[in-house]
C-alpha cells in the first residue's frame, strides 16, 4: 500500500456516522493546532463507516457543545474510502467496533488506534456513541474527547520536528 504523503501528518477521525463523534474530535483537534500555530503541519479530517450521513452537517447537540468552547464543526459528512488509507497516518476510531471494521476494509493496522488511547487517564475505551440519547451525553462525550485530543497532539508534538505557521 502507497504510503501517506510526509510533508503533513495526516490525523482522520472516524466514528459509525460521521455527525456525532468524529466531527466534534475532528473540531476540537483543529482548534486545537490552531491554537499552537501548527494549522500548516497537519492534514485533519473526520470520516463514518455509515452511509447515512454524507453531506450533512454535524449533529446539532454536537454543534452546541463545541460552540460552549468556542469551536465551530466546519466538515460534512463522508463515508470513509481506501483512499484515506493512503492519505492518513494516523487513523483514529471512536469505538473498538470502529477499528475493527477499518482493518476489516483493509486500514494497515499499525496505523489505526483508538481515541481514548490517548486520554491521560480514562479506563474506558470507547468513546460512547450518543447519538440516540439526550444532549447529556455529548457533554461525556466532548469531556473524553478534548483531553485525548490533547493527549494526541502532545505525543505528535513530541514526535515530529514542526514549523509554526
Ligand atoms: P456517530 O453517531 O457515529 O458518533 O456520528 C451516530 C450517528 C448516526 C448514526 C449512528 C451513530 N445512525 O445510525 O444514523
Amino acid at each position: 500500500m502507497t504510503s501517506p504523503p510526509l510533508d503533513r501528518i495526516g490525523v482522520l477521525f472516524v466514528c459509525l456516522g460521521n455527525i456525532c463523534r468524529s466531527p466534534l474530535a475532528e473540531g476540537i483537534f483543529l482548534h486545537m493546532v490552531e491554537q499552537r500555530d501548527l494549522t500548516n503541519n497537519f492534514d485533519i479530517d473526520s470520516a463514518g463507516t455509515g452511509h447515512w450521513h454524507i453531506g450533512h452537517p454535524a449533529d446539532i447537540r454536537s454543534i452546541n457543545i463545541a460552540h460552549q468552547h468556542g469551536i465551530t464543526l466546519p466538515s460534512l459528512g463522508r463515508q470513509i474510502d481506501a483512499s484515506d488509507f493512503t492519505r492518513f497516518h494516523h487513523l483514529i476510531a471512536l469505538d473498538d467496533s470502529i477499528a475493527e471494521e477499518l482493518k476489516q476494509l483493509g486500514a494497515p493496522a499499525e496505523r489505526v488506534s483508538l481515541m481514548l488511547d490517548y486520554h491521560p487517564g480514562t479506563h474506558l475505551c470507547d468513546v460512547p456513541d450518543p447519538y440516540l440519547g439526550s444532549a447529556d451525553g455529548f457533554v461525556t462525550v466532548y469531556n473524553l474527547i478534548e483531553p485525548s485530543c490533547r493527549g494526541l497532539l502532545d505525543q505528535l508534538v513530541a514526535r515530529h520536528t514542526l514549523h509554526p505557521g
